[in-house]
């Protein structure tokens, strides 16, 4: 996992991740990364400054939260687990239902929210004017006073720079069959080769098709995708994650409802659970005839992600 406040940070991400998206009036610069890091790490943010972004995103983990829901301002906890941070830069929709199109907007949604910092930008804005270090970081980052501009900005590329690559089954896929052991490669025939189709949701070299599907009955809180296209047939879905560094990102899916791999294997191999006719699961989730050598070898192979 690289990060861009690490001293001998430079940008590069392997070939075939592709272009990153960079918008052009947020270019990335060594100023406005160390910047948006010392922002992210700063729970000056929140309310009650007592919360930062690395509060619920944990760098040891991947940038995800142990916590099945994040306790945000005065204890309150939101519907869903904080997902990891990582190739942000390779998408182009935010949040687990998609609702967000860029990083440096995103950066609002937990700032203002009431589950979450539960902040404004004037108090935030007054807050760093008041700090002689951020006054002068800003300064060099972006030629002026710390405002909303340079803030949104700061943290989106900040977070760009938290990449994830160079895992045992990348370098599998590079050519280096020893990179797998051999339970994590019969692992691996069974996530793309077998009847269980993972690779065809969880696809790509991100392991995700970036799209939205449900596996979970909805849940009357969360309504999931349809909260934004507000199509019913929606309700329910969740964008598909991302399974790179998977091991270290506990607990699973959107209300962090499976706390080991071991469950969500568990849940697969069941064929899902039972969902309502009116908003039905996706066919390729449906029981599978597995061993319990074939569920450890696919566990390794996540493992190995
Ligand atoms: C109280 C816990 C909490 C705090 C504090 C928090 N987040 Fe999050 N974050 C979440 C949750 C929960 C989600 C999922 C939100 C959703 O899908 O609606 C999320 C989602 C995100 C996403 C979208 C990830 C994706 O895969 O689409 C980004 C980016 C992000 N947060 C960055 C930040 C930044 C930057 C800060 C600080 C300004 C921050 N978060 C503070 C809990 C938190
Ligand atoms: C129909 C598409 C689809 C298929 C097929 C599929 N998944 Fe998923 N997977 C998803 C979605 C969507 C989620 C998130 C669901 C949610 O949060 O409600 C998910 C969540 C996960 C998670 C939790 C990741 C996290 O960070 O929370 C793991 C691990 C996982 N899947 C592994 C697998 C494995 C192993 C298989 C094959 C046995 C598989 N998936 C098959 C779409 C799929």
């Amino acid at each position: 996992m690289l990060d861009g406040g690490d001293a001998e940070w430079a940008w590069k991400y392997p070939e075939r991740f592709g272009p990153p998206h960079i918008p052009e009036d947020n270019p990335l610069t060594p100023e406005k990364i160390a910047l948006g890091r010392r922002l992210f790490f700063d729970p000056l943010l929140s309310r009650n400054q007592n919360l930062a972004c690395a509060g619920c995103h944990l760098p040891e983990h991947g940038f995800a939260d142990t916590a099945a829901l994040s306790l945000g301002f005065h204890g309150r906890s939101g519907e869903r687990n904080a997902p990891a941070l990582m190739n942000l830069a390779w998408r182009t929709r935010f949040n687990l239902d998609g609702g967000v199109r860029s990083i440096e907007l995103q950066v609002l949604v937990p700032l203002l929210d009431s589950t979450e910092m539960a902040s404004t930008t004037p108090w935030v804005i007054d807050r760093l004017r008041a700090d002689r270090d951020y006054v002068d970081l800003f300064q060099k980052a972006f030629g002026r006073l710390p405002d909303e501009f340079g803030l949104v900005r700061a943290l989106a590329a900040y977070e760009r720079t938290l990449i994830h690559f160079g895992s045992p089954n990348d370098r599998f896929e590079e050519g280096d069959s020893s990179a797998l052991s051999p339970s994590a490669r019969r692992g691996r025939q069974l996530f793309y080769q077998s009847e269980a189709q993972c690779g065809s949701c969880h696809s790509g070299v991100f392991l995700t098709d970036q799209g939205y599907h449900r596996l979970l009955p909805a849940d009357s809180r969360d309504d999931g995708r349809a909260r934004i296209t507000l199509d019913p047939a929606d309700r329910g879905k969740f964008h598909t994650p991302s399974l790179r560094n998977v091991k270290n990102t506990a607990p699973y899916f959107h209300n962090g409802q499976f706390k080991t791999l071991r469950e969500v294997v568990d849940f697969y191999t069941a064929g899902g659970v039972p969902l309502p006719d009116s908003l039905p699961g996706d066919p390729r989730i449906r029981p599978l005839p597995w061993s319990e050598q074939d569920k450890e070898d696919l566990i390794a192979f996540l493992e190995a992600l």
